[in-house]
């Protein structure tokens, strides 16, 4: 039996058997002059902004870009202590969550668990899908944990994908590394667990990456979009056992990455770039020790939940009416009453130390 057995059994078959878009770019290697692929030879000056001519890098942006660009796959792959085999580059993590419901979920059939209040999106690929949404919640008198047991009851065979978000959002706090491993353990050639990783960097704790090797059927999620402070490039990351990776090659769209875009990740992820990361990260986790403290002193919260992510999530007396002082004070929260058991919920997201002091300031006083 290959390692990978325990995943690939679990794939469509349709999509096992698919014959992916074979792209020019896939295809061409080396060559001077490139009449393969339909581009224009040229890009006028004039459709370029400024910048862009200024850029010399950016000057082939008549070419379709590479799929999977290896020197942005390697870099990712050192800085998450992967093979780059075990990288997929896609738009944003969210791109990767659509893929792997795309991967494993028949529509009409196939189902996905989730641990609610959790990250809308799962929810939202597996309707595109037509999915079916299992909820086991987290339970908030344990600080929000997973319900090990509850959730290996409820992986009925339909269940493809598990996905568990450690730094959880919106509540803020890590899922226990033992409790995440039990249940891929017990899911191990019934389901695949997706473990979402996109605040890991504010937490300060090790990647469950290390335990894919081990165990195929764990798929990490990662992005740029937090602590790289790149929300706007779109660059999310895939981790998972290679032969799941070359499954989700198959689906991704040809070009994921924009040329544009391969120069900030790369620029994000160099040594310069990665230590400015560390640094806006330790201000924002000392930001957010700040505020969860002052918040806990005001009258209209009621608790604060501790959080390992770049928010906060504290229950108030009344979330309209402090929406109300900090929208009047020009400063968006995000009201989560609507999510499961989160009533009267209020998340804040960590600003710079004037944009959080301006929300504190408004809460303070309602
Ligand atoms: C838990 C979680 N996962 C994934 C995402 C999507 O991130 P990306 O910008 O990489 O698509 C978000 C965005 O808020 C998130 O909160």
């Amino acid at each position: 039996m290959s390692t990978a057995d325990p995943v690939l059994s679990l794939i469509r078959p349709e999509i096992l058997a698919l014959t992916p878009y074979s792209s020019a770019r896939k295809e061409s290697s080396g060559g001077r002059i490139w009449l393969d692929a339909n581009e224009n030879p040229r890009t006028p000056s004039a459709s370029l902004p400024p910048a862009v001519l200024a850029n010399q890098a950016l000057l082939n942006l008549n070419r379709y870009p590479d799929p999977q660009p290896a020197d942005l796959v390697a870099a990712l792959a050192a800085y998450y202590e992967a093979n780059p085999a075990n990288v997929l580059v896609t738009r944003g993590s969210d791109e990767g969550i659509d893929l792997l419901l795309r991967a494993f979920c028949r529509a009409g059939q196939g189902a996905i668990l989730i641990t609610p209040p959790t990250y809308g999106m799962y929810s939202v690929s597996a309707a595109i899908q037509n999915a079916r949404v299992v909820s086991v919640p987290l339970l908030p008198g344990k600080n929000f944990a997973v319900d090990v047991s509850a959730v290996v009851k409820a992986a009925t065979p339909e269940v493809k994908l598990v996905f568990l978000c450690s730094p959880n959002n919106p509540t803020g706090g890590l899922l226990e590394r033992a409790s995440v491993l039990q249940i891929a353990q017990a899911l191990l050639g019934r389901a695949v667990v997706v473990v979402d990783e996109a605040y890991l960097e504010f937490a300060g704790t090790p990647s469950l990456l290390k335990d894919v090797g081990a165990l195929p059927n764990l798929v990490v999620l990662r992005t740029l979009s937090k602590a790289f402070g790149l929300a706007g490039v779109r660059c999310g990351v895939t981790l998972a056992h290679p032969a799941l990776i070359g499954v989700l090659q198959k689906i991704i769209a040809p070009y994921p990455i924009p040329t544009p875009i391969l120069q900030a990740a790369l620029a994000a992820i160099s040594p310069a770039g990665l230590a400015a990361t560390h640094a806006s990260v330790k201000l924002l986790v000392s930001e957010r020790k700040r505020v969860s403290a002052a918040l806990a002193t005001f009258p209209a919260v009621r608790r604060v939940w501790p959080s390992d992510a770049n928010f906060v999530l504290f229950e108030v007396t009344d979330a309209a009416k402090v929406m109300a002082a900090t929208r009047a004070a020009g400063v968006v929260l995000r009201d989560r009453s609507r999510d499961y058991g989160l009533v009267n919920h209020v998340r804040m997201t960590m600003g710079t130390a004037e944009e959080n002091n301006a929300a504190v300031e408004a809460i303070a006083h309602v």
